[in-house]
Protein backbone atom coordinates (compact mmCIF):
# COMPACT_ATOMS: atom_id res chain seq x y z
CA UNK A 1 0.00 0.00 0.00
CA UNK A 2 1.35 3.49 -0.77
CA UNK A 3 0.41 6.15 1.66
CA UNK A 4 0.41 9.87 0.51
CA UNK A 5 0.10 11.92 3.58
CA UNK A 6 -1.21 15.19 3.00
CA UNK A 7 -1.15 18.80 5.01
CA UNK A 8 -4.66 18.90 5.35
CA UNK A 9 -8.28 17.91 3.47
CA UNK A 10 -7.82 19.97 0.91
CA UNK A 11 -4.90 18.97 -0.95
CA UNK A 12 -6.29 15.48 0.30
CA UNK A 13 -8.88 16.07 -2.21
CA UNK A 14 -6.94 17.76 -4.99
CA UNK A 15 -4.72 14.71 -4.74
CA UNK A 16 -7.54 12.26 -4.90
CA UNK A 17 -9.72 14.19 -7.80
CA UNK A 18 -6.34 14.29 -9.66
CA UNK A 19 -5.69 10.37 -9.97
CA UNK A 20 -9.63 10.23 -10.95
CA UNK A 21 -9.02 12.86 -13.65
CA UNK A 22 -5.88 11.03 -14.76
CA UNK A 23 -8.00 7.91 -14.84
CA UNK A 24 -10.69 9.17 -16.94
CA UNK A 25 -7.84 11.18 -18.86
CA UNK A 26 -6.23 7.97 -19.61
CA UNK A 27 -9.32 5.82 -20.20
CA UNK A 28 -12.76 7.95 -20.94
CA UNK A 29 -14.57 5.33 -20.47
CA UNK A 30 -13.14 4.08 -17.77
CA UNK A 31 -15.44 2.41 -15.05
CA UNK A 32 -15.18 4.41 -11.48
CA UNK A 33 -16.20 2.94 -8.64
CA UNK A 34 -17.55 5.72 -6.12
CA UNK A 35 -18.05 5.83 -2.25
CA UNK A 36 -20.30 8.57 -0.06
CA UNK A 37 -19.78 9.86 2.84
CA UNK A 38 -18.11 13.15 4.48
CA UNK A 39 -14.52 12.57 3.37
CA UNK A 40 -14.83 12.35 -0.74
CA UNK A 41 -16.85 15.31 -0.76
CA UNK A 42 -13.82 17.47 -1.30
CA UNK A 43 -12.84 15.35 -4.18
CA UNK A 44 -16.16 15.28 -6.31
CA UNK A 45 -16.16 19.27 -5.77
CA UNK A 46 -12.81 20.05 -7.58
CA UNK A 47 -13.69 17.72 -9.87
CA UNK A 48 -16.82 19.52 -10.57
CA UNK A 49 -14.47 21.77 -10.78
CA UNK A 50 -12.07 20.43 -13.30
CA UNK A 51 -14.87 18.93 -15.22
CA UNK A 52 -16.78 22.56 -15.58
CA UNK A 53 -13.29 23.86 -16.76
CA UNK A 54 -13.26 21.24 -19.57
CA UNK A 55 -10.01 19.49 -18.24
CA UNK A 56 -11.97 16.27 -17.91
CA UNK A 57 -14.74 14.61 -19.89
CA UNK A 58 -17.46 12.15 -17.55
CA UNK A 59 -19.60 11.63 -21.08
CA UNK A 60 -18.22 8.24 -21.55
CA UNK A 61 -17.28 7.15 -17.74
CA UNK A 62 -19.65 4.61 -16.15
CA UNK A 63 -19.64 4.62 -12.49
CA UNK A 64 -20.67 1.82 -9.90
CA UNK A 65 -21.30 3.02 -6.17
CA UNK A 66 -20.13 1.20 -3.15
CA UNK A 67 -23.35 0.88 -1.52
CA UNK A 68 -27.04 2.17 -0.41
CA UNK A 69 -28.79 1.90 3.14
CA UNK A 70 -31.66 -1.04 3.10
CA UNK A 71 -34.31 0.51 3.27
CA UNK A 72 -34.33 3.62 1.79
CA UNK A 73 -35.93 5.67 -0.59
CA UNK A 74 -34.15 7.11 -3.80
CA UNK A 75 -35.40 10.86 -3.10
CA UNK A 76 -34.54 10.36 0.79
CA UNK A 77 -32.14 13.24 1.82
CA UNK A 78 -29.85 10.98 3.12
CA UNK A 79 -30.01 8.09 0.53
CA UNK A 80 -26.61 7.65 -1.64
CA UNK A 81 -28.67 7.75 -4.39
CA UNK A 82 -29.28 11.30 -3.77
CA UNK A 83 -25.70 11.91 -2.35
CA UNK A 84 -24.62 11.50 -5.48
CA UNK A 85 -26.77 13.12 -7.35
CA UNK A 86 -25.96 16.33 -4.98
CA UNK A 87 -22.45 15.88 -4.68
CA UNK A 88 -21.62 14.86 -8.05
CA UNK A 89 -23.97 13.61 -10.77
CA UNK A 90 -25.72 16.80 -11.05
CA UNK A 91 -22.76 18.78 -11.94
CA UNK A 92 -20.90 17.09 -14.11
CA UNK A 93 -21.73 15.90 -17.39
CA UNK A 94 -21.81 12.09 -16.99
CA UNK A 95 -25.00 10.09 -18.23
CA UNK A 96 -26.90 9.08 -15.44
CA UNK A 97 -27.93 6.11 -17.31
CA UNK A 98 -24.09 5.51 -16.52
CA UNK A 99 -24.50 5.30 -13.19
CA UNK A 100 -25.50 2.63 -10.51
CA UNK A 101 -26.30 2.27 -7.68
CA UNK A 102 -27.66 -0.43 -5.70
CA UNK A 103 -31.71 -0.18 -4.87
CA UNK A 104 -32.88 0.51 -1.67
CA UNK A 105 -36.28 0.29 -2.70
CA UNK A 106 -36.31 -3.09 -3.98
CA UNK A 107 -38.48 -5.93 -2.02
CA UNK A 108 -35.98 -8.55 -2.58
CA UNK A 109 -32.59 -7.53 -1.65
CA UNK A 110 -31.21 -10.86 -2.17
CA UNK A 111 -31.86 -10.68 -5.86
CA UNK A 112 -30.61 -6.66 -6.31
CA UNK A 113 -27.52 -7.70 -4.45
CA UNK A 114 -27.05 -10.63 -7.42
CA UNK A 115 -28.42 -8.61 -10.33
CA UNK A 116 -25.71 -5.42 -9.22
CA UNK A 117 -22.82 -7.56 -8.74
CA UNK A 118 -23.52 -9.26 -12.14
CA UNK A 119 -24.29 -5.98 -13.61
CA UNK A 120 -20.07 -4.51 -12.35
CA UNK A 121 -19.17 -7.98 -13.79
CA UNK A 122 -20.27 -7.67 -16.81
CA UNK A 123 -19.11 -4.01 -17.29
CA UNK A 124 -15.61 -5.40 -17.53
CA UNK A 125 -14.38 -4.25 -14.20
CA UNK A 126 -14.08 -1.41 -12.20
CA UNK A 127 -10.92 0.44 -13.38
CA UNK A 128 -10.29 2.64 -9.89
CA UNK A 129 -12.13 2.48 -6.60
CA UNK A 130 -12.59 5.20 -4.71
CA UNK A 131 -12.86 3.84 -0.83
CA UNK A 132 -13.40 6.06 2.20
CA UNK A 133 -13.15 4.60 5.98
CA UNK A 134 -15.35 3.94 8.79
CA UNK A 135 -13.79 4.37 12.17
CA UNK A 136 -14.33 0.76 13.17
CA UNK A 137 -12.46 0.29 10.08
CA UNK A 138 -15.24 -0.84 7.54
CA UNK A 139 -15.34 -0.08 3.94
CA UNK A 140 -18.25 -0.20 1.81
CA UNK A 141 -20.53 -1.04 4.70
CA UNK A 142 -18.27 -4.38 5.22
CA UNK A 143 -18.40 -4.30 9.16
CA UNK A 144 -16.20 -6.23 11.56
CA UNK A 145 -15.61 -9.50 10.80
CA UNK A 146 -16.71 -9.48 6.67
CA UNK A 147 -15.52 -11.87 4.78
CA UNK A 148 -12.87 -12.05 2.54
CA UNK A 149 -14.76 -13.73 -0.45
CA UNK A 150 -18.22 -11.86 0.12
CA UNK A 151 -19.85 -10.23 -3.00
CA UNK A 152 -22.32 -7.64 -2.88
CA UNK A 153 -24.62 -8.13 -0.01
CA UNK A 154 -27.81 -7.32 2.14
CA UNK A 155 -25.84 -6.72 6.01
CA UNK A 156 -26.69 -5.06 9.33
CA UNK A 157 -24.94 -2.13 10.33
CA UNK A 158 -22.81 -2.04 13.44
CA UNK A 159 -24.28 0.02 16.23
CA UNK A 160 -20.71 1.96 16.18
CA UNK A 161 -21.64 2.59 12.27
CA UNK A 162 -25.05 3.52 12.77
CA UNK A 163 -23.91 6.07 15.32
CA UNK A 164 -21.09 7.61 13.06
CA UNK A 165 -23.60 7.77 10.69
CA UNK A 166 -26.01 9.61 12.77
CA UNK A 167 -24.67 12.75 12.63
CA UNK A 168 -26.90 12.80 8.88
CA UNK A 169 -30.04 12.10 10.35
CA UNK A 170 -32.07 13.64 13.08
CA UNK A 171 -32.42 10.93 15.11
CA UNK A 172 -30.99 7.50 15.81
CA UNK A 173 -33.74 5.91 15.04
CA UNK A 174 -33.87 7.01 11.41
CA UNK A 175 -30.84 5.44 10.73
CA UNK A 176 -31.56 2.23 8.47
CA UNK A 177 -30.16 -0.58 10.43
CA UNK A 178 -29.24 -2.64 7.03
CA UNK A 179 -27.37 -1.58 3.92
CA UNK A 180 -26.75 -3.07 0.84
CA UNK A 181 -22.87 -2.87 0.00
CA UNK A 182 -20.12 -4.46 -2.25
CA UNK A 183 -18.61 -7.15 -0.78
CA UNK A 184 -14.26 -7.38 -0.06
CA UNK A 185 -14.25 -9.71 -3.03
CA UNK A 186 -16.41 -7.14 -5.20
CA UNK A 187 -14.06 -4.31 -3.72
CA UNK A 188 -11.02 -6.25 -4.33
CA UNK A 189 -11.31 -6.99 -7.56
CA UNK A 190 -11.06 -3.33 -8.97
CA UNK A 191 -7.88 -2.57 -10.59
CA UNK A 192 -6.67 0.38 -8.59
CA UNK A 193 -8.61 1.15 -5.30
CA UNK A 194 -7.78 4.72 -3.48
CA UNK A 195 -8.72 5.04 0.06
CA UNK A 196 -8.89 8.59 1.72
CA UNK A 197 -8.58 9.02 5.53
CA UNK A 198 -9.01 12.30 7.23
CA UNK A 199 -9.80 13.40 10.19
CA UNK A 200 -8.04 12.83 14.12
CA UNK A 201 -11.37 10.27 14.41
CA UNK A 202 -9.87 8.30 11.65
CA UNK A 203 -5.89 7.94 12.84
CA UNK A 204 -6.47 4.99 15.03
CA UNK A 205 -7.75 2.86 12.44
CA UNK A 206 -5.11 4.71 10.07
CA UNK A 207 -3.02 3.16 12.49
CA UNK A 208 -4.04 0.30 12.83
CA UNK A 209 -4.02 -0.70 9.39
CA UNK A 210 -0.99 0.92 8.32
CA UNK A 211 0.82 -0.73 11.11
CA UNK A 212 -0.95 -3.92 11.67
CA UNK A 213 -1.31 -7.23 10.13
CA UNK A 214 -4.64 -8.14 8.17
CA UNK A 215 -7.45 -8.78 10.21
CA UNK A 216 -10.92 -9.60 9.23
CA UNK A 217 -12.14 -7.14 12.62
CA UNK A 218 -10.94 -4.32 10.86
CA UNK A 219 -12.14 -4.65 7.35
CA UNK A 220 -9.91 -2.00 5.49
CA UNK A 221 -6.89 -4.23 6.11
CA UNK A 222 -7.65 -6.87 3.90
CA UNK A 223 -6.55 -4.38 1.23
CA UNK A 224 -3.55 -4.68 2.02
CA UNK A 225 -4.11 -8.11 -0.09
CA UNK A 226 -4.60 -5.45 -3.37
CA UNK A 227 -1.48 -5.20 -4.93
CA UNK A 228 -2.29 -1.32 -5.98
CA UNK A 229 -3.83 0.66 -3.14
CA UNK A 230 -3.07 4.06 -2.65
CA UNK A 231 -3.83 5.94 1.22
CA UNK A 232 -4.10 9.29 1.17
CA UNK A 233 -5.05 10.73 4.24
CA UNK A 234 -4.30 13.85 5.87
CA UNK A 235 -1.81 14.97 8.30
CA UNK A 236 -5.05 14.36 11.47
CA UNK A 237 -5.66 10.70 10.19
CA UNK A 238 -2.21 10.08 9.89
CA UNK A 239 -1.32 7.75 13.40
CA UNK A 240 2.54 9.08 12.60
CA UNK A 241 5.51 7.17 13.53
CA UNK A 242 5.65 4.60 16.33
CA UNK A 243 8.95 3.80 18.94
CA UNK A 244 9.44 1.32 20.87
CA UNK A 245 11.85 0.58 23.17
CA UNK A 246 12.51 -2.95 24.59
CA UNK A 247 14.54 -3.26 28.18
CA UNK A 248 17.21 -6.32 28.25
CA UNK A 249 19.71 -6.64 30.89
CA UNK A 250 22.51 -6.21 28.55
CA UNK A 251 20.66 -4.09 25.42
CA UNK A 252 18.46 -1.21 25.13
CA UNK A 253 16.55 -1.96 22.13
CA UNK A 254 15.13 0.53 19.59
CA UNK A 255 12.96 0.43 16.60
CA UNK A 256 10.63 2.97 14.89
CA UNK A 257 7.49 1.90 12.70
CA UNK A 258 6.10 3.86 10.12
CA UNK A 259 3.87 2.80 7.70
CA UNK A 260 3.74 -0.86 8.55
CA UNK A 261 7.58 -1.01 8.10
CA UNK A 262 10.49 -0.42 10.56
CA UNK A 263 12.24 2.63 9.33
CA UNK A 264 15.43 2.57 11.88
CA UNK A 265 16.60 0.62 14.56
CA UNK A 266 19.24 1.11 17.65
CA UNK A 267 20.68 -0.45 20.02
CA UNK A 268 22.22 1.14 23.53
CA UNK A 269 23.93 -0.74 26.53
CA UNK A 270 22.35 -1.13 29.74
CA UNK A 271 23.44 0.77 32.50
CA UNK A 272 23.32 -0.24 36.10
CA UNK A 273 21.37 2.39 38.13
CA UNK A 274 17.74 2.78 37.57
CA UNK A 275 18.36 6.67 36.72
CA UNK A 276 21.22 5.90 34.67
CA UNK A 277 18.96 3.74 32.28
CA UNK A 278 16.13 6.32 32.66
CA UNK A 279 17.97 9.13 31.29
CA UNK A 280 20.01 7.11 28.76
CA UNK A 281 16.56 5.38 27.40
CA UNK A 282 14.82 9.41 27.52
CA UNK A 283 18.13 10.95 25.40
CA UNK A 284 17.55 8.19 22.36
CA UNK A 285 14.08 8.72 22.43
CA UNK A 286 14.82 12.42 22.06
CA UNK A 287 17.48 12.26 19.74
CA UNK A 288 15.02 9.37 17.59
CA UNK A 289 12.27 12.40 17.77
CA UNK A 290 14.31 14.59 16.61
CA UNK A 291 14.79 12.62 13.07
CA UNK A 292 11.48 10.98 12.95
CA UNK A 293 7.62 12.15 13.40
CA UNK A 294 7.00 9.76 16.48
CA UNK A 295 3.50 10.11 17.59
CA UNK A 296 3.77 7.51 20.51
CA UNK A 297 6.70 5.60 22.67
CA UNK A 298 5.74 2.19 23.74
CA UNK A 299 8.38 0.15 26.10
CA UNK A 300 8.93 -3.34 27.03
CA UNK A 301 10.65 -4.43 30.63
CA UNK A 302 10.99 -7.31 32.09
CA UNK A 303 9.34 -8.04 35.51
CA UNK A 304 6.02 -7.19 36.64
CA UNK A 305 3.97 -4.09 36.68
CA UNK A 306 1.39 -2.92 38.79
CA UNK A 307 -0.57 -0.26 38.67
CA UNK A 308 2.32 1.46 36.34
CA UNK A 309 4.75 1.07 38.82
CA UNK A 310 7.58 -1.71 37.58
CA UNK A 311 9.31 -4.38 39.98
CA UNK A 312 12.21 -6.39 37.97
CA UNK A 313 14.92 -9.08 39.67
CA UNK A 314 17.18 -8.69 36.93
CA UNK A 315 17.21 -4.72 36.47
CA UNK A 316 17.65 -2.03 39.01
CA UNK A 317 13.90 -1.25 39.42
CA UNK A 318 11.85 -1.70 42.75
CA UNK A 319 8.01 -0.07 41.76
CA UNK A 320 9.39 2.50 39.39
CA UNK A 321 6.98 4.63 37.53
CA UNK A 322 8.66 3.84 34.44
CA UNK A 323 5.71 5.13 32.39
CA UNK A 324 5.09 8.66 34.49
CA UNK A 325 9.26 9.36 34.35
CA UNK A 326 10.15 8.76 31.24
CA UNK A 327 7.23 11.17 29.70
CA UNK A 328 8.20 13.23 32.29
CA UNK A 329 12.13 13.57 30.30
CA UNK A 330 10.80 13.28 26.90
CA UNK A 331 7.41 14.90 27.07
CA UNK A 332 5.65 12.53 24.42
CA UNK A 333 3.25 10.39 25.75
CA UNK A 334 4.56 6.73 26.77
CA UNK A 335 3.12 3.11 27.64
CA UNK A 336 4.97 0.52 29.50
CA UNK A 337 4.13 -3.55 29.05
CA UNK A 338 6.21 -6.53 30.20
CA UNK A 339 8.64 -7.81 27.50
CA UNK A 340 7.02 -11.08 27.13
CA UNK A 341 3.39 -9.55 26.08
CA UNK A 342 5.37 -6.68 24.05
CA UNK A 343 7.57 -9.52 21.68
CA UNK A 344 4.08 -11.42 21.39
CA UNK A 345 2.37 -8.41 19.88
CA UNK A 346 5.30 -7.88 17.70
CA UNK A 347 5.06 -11.22 16.21
CA UNK A 348 1.17 -11.04 15.82
CA UNK A 349 1.65 -7.42 14.09
CA UNK A 350 5.02 -8.31 12.18
CA UNK A 351 5.78 -12.31 12.06
CA UNK A 352 4.91 -15.34 10.76
CA UNK A 353 1.63 -15.50 12.31
CA UNK A 354 -0.31 -11.69 10.83
CA UNK A 355 -3.26 -13.83 9.15
CA UNK A 356 -4.32 -14.77 13.25
CA UNK A 357 -5.89 -12.64 16.30
CA UNK A 358 -4.88 -15.00 18.97
CA UNK A 359 -1.65 -16.32 19.83
CA UNK A 360 0.88 -17.70 22.21
CA UNK A 361 4.38 -16.47 22.22
CA UNK A 362 6.63 -18.91 24.00
CA UNK A 363 10.43 -17.99 24.80
CA UNK A 364 12.64 -20.90 25.57
CA UNK A 365 15.60 -18.69 27.21
CA UNK A 366 17.30 -19.34 30.71
CA UNK A 367 13.62 -19.71 31.40
CA UNK A 368 10.61 -19.86 29.33
CA UNK A 369 8.30 -16.40 29.32
CA UNK A 370 5.11 -16.27 27.58
CA UNK A 371 2.79 -13.51 26.18
CA UNK A 372 -0.64 -14.23 25.15
CA UNK A 373 -2.70 -11.82 22.51
CA UNK A 374 -6.58 -12.67 22.62
CA UNK A 375 -8.61 -10.93 19.83
CA UNK A 376 -5.79 -9.36 18.73
CA UNK A 377 -5.29 -7.74 22.45
CA UNK A 378 -2.29 -8.61 24.93
CA UNK A 379 -4.04 -10.51 27.76
CA UNK A 380 -3.41 -8.66 30.79
CA UNK A 381 -5.80 -9.90 33.47
CA UNK A 382 -3.36 -9.91 36.25
CA UNK A 383 0.15 -9.60 36.32
CA UNK A 384 0.75 -13.06 36.75
CA UNK A 385 -0.46 -13.64 33.84
CA UNK A 386 1.53 -15.26 30.93
CA UNK A 387 3.64 -17.36 33.34
CA UNK A 388 3.41 -20.37 31.39
CA UNK A 389 7.27 -21.56 32.31
CA UNK A 390 5.46 -22.61 35.60
CA UNK A 391 2.98 -24.45 34.40
CA UNK A 392 3.70 -28.60 36.16
CA UNK A 393 4.42 -30.52 33.04
CA UNK A 394 6.16 -33.44 35.23
CA UNK A 395 3.96 -33.87 38.00
CA UNK A 396 5.55 -36.50 40.17
CA UNK A 397 9.42 -36.38 40.92
CA UNK A 398 9.76 -33.43 38.97
CA UNK A 399 12.92 -31.40 39.00
CA UNK A 400 12.64 -28.53 41.66
CA UNK A 401 12.04 -25.02 40.54
CA UNK A 402 13.43 -21.67 41.87
CA UNK A 403 9.72 -20.68 41.72
CA UNK A 404 9.15 -23.05 44.92
CA UNK A 405 7.06 -25.57 42.55
CA UNK A 406 8.68 -28.66 41.49
CA UNK A 407 8.19 -30.06 37.54
CA UNK A 408 7.81 -26.52 36.30
CA UNK A 409 7.59 -26.87 31.97
CA UNK A 410 10.86 -24.06 32.32
CA UNK A 411 13.05 -26.94 34.53
CA UNK A 412 12.56 -29.41 31.13
CA UNK A 413 12.19 -26.95 28.38
CA UNK A 414 14.43 -23.86 29.04
CA UNK A 415 17.50 -23.71 27.53
CA UNK A 416 19.14 -23.64 30.84
CA UNK A 417 17.12 -26.76 31.60
CA UNK A 418 18.54 -28.37 28.22
CA UNK A 419 21.67 -27.97 29.13
CA UNK A 420 21.41 -29.42 32.50
CA UNK A 421 20.00 -32.37 30.66
CA UNK A 422 22.80 -32.65 28.37
CA UNK A 423 25.26 -32.67 31.39
CA UNK A 424 23.28 -35.46 33.46
CA UNK A 425 23.19 -37.69 30.31
CA UNK A 426 26.61 -36.93 29.26
CA UNK A 427 27.96 -37.98 32.96
CA UNK A 428 26.08 -41.30 32.73
CA UNK A 429 27.30 -42.19 29.46
CA UNK A 430 31.14 -41.27 29.49
CA UNK A 431 31.92 -42.80 26.17
CA UNK A 432 29.63 -40.10 24.77
CA UNK A 433 30.78 -37.47 22.05
CA UNK A 434 28.44 -35.21 24.28
CA UNK A 435 30.97 -36.24 27.70
CA UNK A 436 34.05 -35.08 25.58
CA UNK A 437 32.58 -31.65 24.79
CA UNK A 438 32.11 -31.25 28.41
CA UNK A 439 35.22 -32.03 29.50
CA UNK A 440 36.20 -30.29 26.76
CA UNK A 441 34.88 -27.52 27.18
CA UNK A 442 35.17 -26.99 31.35
CA UNK A 443 32.79 -29.44 32.64
CA UNK A 444 29.70 -27.72 31.12
CA UNK A 445 27.27 -28.09 28.18
CA UNK A 446 25.61 -25.78 26.04
CA UNK A 447 22.66 -25.78 23.68
CA UNK A 448 25.28 -25.07 20.55
CA UNK A 449 27.33 -28.19 21.83
CA UNK A 450 24.52 -30.74 22.45
CA UNK A 451 23.98 -29.95 18.18
CA UNK A 452 27.21 -30.35 17.55
CA UNK A 453 26.95 -33.23 18.94
CA UNK A 454 24.06 -34.42 17.04
CA UNK A 455 25.92 -33.59 13.86
CA UNK A 456 28.89 -35.71 14.96
CA UNK A 457 26.36 -38.32 15.09
CA UNK A 458 25.51 -38.90 18.64
CA UNK A 459 23.65 -41.39 20.08
CA UNK A 460 23.37 -39.60 23.51
CA UNK A 461 22.84 -35.91 22.39
CA UNK A 462 20.00 -37.46 19.87
CA UNK A 463 18.31 -38.95 23.07
CA UNK A 464 18.59 -35.72 24.96
CA UNK A 465 16.92 -33.56 22.31
CA UNK A 466 14.81 -36.01 22.23
CA UNK A 467 13.12 -36.16 25.27
CA UNK A 468 13.35 -32.16 25.38
CA UNK A 469 11.03 -32.76 22.14
CA UNK A 470 8.51 -34.74 23.97
CA UNK A 471 8.77 -32.41 26.93
CA UNK A 472 7.79 -29.08 24.47
CA UNK A 473 5.10 -31.26 22.86
CA UNK A 474 3.27 -31.88 26.14
CA UNK A 475 3.55 -28.32 26.89
CA UNK A 476 2.60 -27.15 23.78
CA UNK A 477 -0.50 -29.42 23.89
CA UNK A 478 -1.54 -27.94 26.73
CA UNK A 479 -1.29 -24.38 25.88
CA UNK A 480 -3.65 -24.94 22.60
CA UNK A 481 -6.23 -27.22 25.28
CA UNK A 482 -6.03 -24.30 27.30
CA UNK A 483 -5.90 -21.08 24.83
CA UNK A 484 -7.03 -22.77 21.75
CA UNK A 485 -4.89 -20.10 19.88
CA UNK A 486 -4.55 -19.85 15.72
CA UNK A 487 -0.75 -20.18 16.16
CA UNK A 488 1.99 -20.88 19.45
CA UNK A 489 5.18 -18.93 18.20
CA UNK A 490 8.52 -19.81 19.48
CA UNK A 491 11.17 -18.06 19.85
CA UNK A 492 14.36 -17.83 21.41
CA UNK A 493 18.18 -19.07 20.64
CA UNK A 494 16.74 -23.04 20.19
CA UNK A 495 14.53 -21.90 17.18
CA UNK A 496 17.57 -21.13 14.91
CA UNK A 497 17.54 -24.91 14.88
CA UNK A 498 14.35 -24.85 12.82
CA UNK A 499 15.09 -28.06 10.66
CA UNK A 500 15.76 -30.24 13.99
CA UNK A 501 13.46 -28.61 15.95
CA UNK A 502 9.77 -27.91 13.92
CA UNK A 503 9.58 -31.53 11.94
CA UNK A 504 10.42 -33.64 15.02
CA UNK A 505 8.28 -31.54 17.34
CA UNK A 506 5.04 -31.82 14.71
CA UNK A 507 5.72 -35.56 14.58
CA UNK A 508 5.51 -35.87 18.21
CA UNK A 509 2.27 -33.38 18.90
CA UNK A 510 -1.13 -35.54 19.71
CA UNK A 511 -3.18 -32.21 19.24
CA UNK A 512 -3.55 -30.50 15.57
CA UNK A 513 -1.83 -27.35 16.74
CA UNK A 514 -0.13 -24.40 14.49
CA UNK A 515 3.65 -24.05 15.56
CA UNK A 516 5.16 -21.54 13.95
CA UNK A 517 9.39 -20.28 14.89
CA UNK A 518 9.75 -16.12 15.98
CA UNK A 519 10.14 -14.72 12.44
CA UNK A 520 11.50 -11.26 14.19
CA UNK A 521 13.32 -13.14 17.43
CA UNK A 522 15.38 -10.29 19.09
CA UNK A 523 13.45 -7.48 17.19
CA UNK A 524 10.03 -8.56 18.28
CA UNK A 525 10.16 -6.93 21.95
CA UNK A 526 10.68 -3.82 20.55
CA UNK A 527 8.63 -3.93 17.54
CA UNK A 528 6.14 -5.01 19.94
CA UNK A 529 6.39 -2.10 22.09
CA UNK A 530 6.23 0.34 19.58
CA UNK A 531 2.75 -0.98 19.06
CA UNK A 532 1.51 -0.90 22.27
C1 LIG B 1 -20.26 5.22 5.49
C2 LIG B 1 -20.02 4.68 4.07
C3 LIG B 1 -18.56 4.38 3.84
C4 LIG B 1 -17.73 5.54 4.31
C5 LIG B 1 -17.91 5.73 5.78
C6 LIG B 1 -17.05 6.84 6.37
O1 LIG B 1 -20.46 4.24 6.41
N1 LIG B 1 -20.78 3.52 3.80
O2 LIG B 1 -18.36 4.13 2.46
O3 LIG B 1 -16.37 5.31 4.02
O4 LIG B 1 -19.27 6.07 5.98
O5 LIG B 1 -17.66 8.07 6.23
P1 LIG B 1 -16.97 9.47 6.46
O6 LIG B 1 -16.12 9.72 5.27
O7 LIG B 1 -18.12 10.43 6.56
O8 LIG B 1 -16.20 9.36 7.71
Amino acid sequence: MRVIVCENYEELSAKAAGLVAAQITLKPDCILGLATGSTPVGMYGNLIALCQKGDIDFSQVRAFNLDEYYPIKKDNEQSYCRFMYDNLFSKVNIDLKNTYIPNGETDDPVQECERYETLIRDSGGIDLQILGIGQNGHIGFNEPDATLNSRTHLTALTDSTIKANARFFDTYDEVPKHALTMGIATILRAKKIVLLASGANKSRVVSALLNGGINTSIPATMLKTHPDVVLICDRDAYSGARLGVDIGGTNIKFAVVDGGAVQYKSAIKTASSCEAILSDISSEIIRIMGEYHVKNVGIGTPGIIKKGLVTCANLPFDKTPLERLISEKTEVSVCVDNDANCAALGEITFGNTTDCSNIVLVTLGTGIGGGIIMDGQICRSNENIGEIGHMIIQAEGGRACPCGQTGCWERYCSMTALAESAEEYALANKDSILYHLYLENGNKLSGKLIFDAMDRGCPAANTVFDRFLNYLARGIESLANIFGPDAIVLAGGVTVQKDRLLEPLQKKLKKDVRVEISKLQGDAGALGAAML
